[in-house]
């Protein structure tokens, strides 16, 4: 279906929108009101009118318990390298799901986002799904080198391995946000099975630090998460978000650091994993809280060939 098809969009609106960025049902489905207003010059019923529309010829309103079954079977799991790390998501990260791995420095985030890049291009009966990945990159750590490692020691061409991992470097939240907006044409392109945002929040915290700032930071954070969650349903692919812990040194008791964005990132994120180093190159995983799995902790190990147990 193009979209001029939907109702209340003429030729001439068409080609505004498809000018400004919106050439697929889907990207106007995602749209707010005050975007389409904005960029075609229609009035607020109008656009909201072809909102409505594309969304429904996509089925975004309401469904029954039993196409939220059938949407649920569609869903697929990307390894991650380590059983027991697997084992903690219920078998892989999901797809239709945001997962986010928060933890400090050097806890193995960005390791993990390396890993799962290589990983969704397995095929799918060796736990990936045949398809490539898109990686927003903020604070400028995506190594290719550690990918050639990577997809060697899983016996994948490294070329071909990073010819499908699409990166783009964010150089400031607002340019994040469009980063992820435009990630909506290459997933179509080019047959994409997880997105990687690492990190989340690092331009959100620097971009909004003054206390006055922080209701503007978390709206914007919120409708940033909410997009890559349409993504993940649309298309039915994966997303990872990362997130740094920030220490908290007016908390005396528990645990002295809690992830930046607080609830907003967590009441979006459908998993949330914390990450601690441990002993000896050990790194320990706790499922913080999911909608169907267990908490529990499990250890993996970042190595040379990547994440293992
Ligand atoms: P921040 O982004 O700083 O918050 O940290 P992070 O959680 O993203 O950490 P990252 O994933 O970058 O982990 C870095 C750690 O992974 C290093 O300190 C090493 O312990 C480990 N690591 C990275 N590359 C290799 C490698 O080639 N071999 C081994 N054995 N370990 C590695
Ligand atoms: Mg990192």
């Amino acid at each position: 279906m193009e979209i001029e098809e939907l109702p209340g969009i003429g030729p001439a609106t068409a080609e505004k929108l498809k000018e400004a960025g919106y050439r697929t049902i889907e990207s106007i489905a995602l749209a707010t009101v005050a975007e389409l207003k904005e960029v075609a010059g229609i009035g607020e019923g109008t656009a909201k009118k072809i909102i409505d529309a594309a969304r429904e010829s996509l089925k975004m309103g309401f469904i029954t318990g039993i196409e939220v079954l059938k949407k649920r079977e569609q869903m697929k799991r990307i390894t991650t390298g380590s059983k027991e790390l697997d084992r903690l998501l219920g078998g892989g990260i999901e797809t239709q799901a945001i997962t986010e791995f928060f933890g400090e420095f050097g806890s193995g985030k960005t390791q993990i986002c390396h890993q799962l890049s290589v990983n969704v291009q397995l095929p799918e009966e060796k736990g990936g799904l045949g398809k490539g990945a898109i990686y927003i990159d903020t604070e400028n750590t995506f190594r290719p080198e550690r990918i050639i490692q990577m997809a060697k020691a899983l016996e994948l061409d490294p070329n071909e391995v990073l010819e499908n991992i699409i990166v783009a470097r964010a150089y400031n939240s607002d340019h994040q946000m469009l980063l992820a907006e435009k990630a909506e044409e290459i997933i179509k392109d080019k047959n994409i099975g997880l997105i990687v945002v690492d990190s989340l929040t690092s331009h959100f915290r620097s971009d909004y630090s003054g206390r006055g700032t922080l209701a503007e930071r978390q709206q914007k954070l919120n409708r940033h998460m909410h997009f890559l969650q349409k993504l993940a349903d649309i298309y039915n692919l994966a997303v990872v978000v990362t997130n740094q812990v920030m220490a908290r040194p007016d908390m005396f008791f528990g645990d002295p650091t809690a992830p930046i964005g607080g609830h907003i990132v967590g009441h979006t994120s459908t998993f949330r994993i914390y990450l601690r180093k441990s002993k000896g190159g050990k790194r320990v995983a706790r499922l913080v809280d999911s909608p169907n799995l267990p908490e529990g902790e499990v250890i993996f190990m970042v190595t040379e060939e990547g994440i293992r147990d």
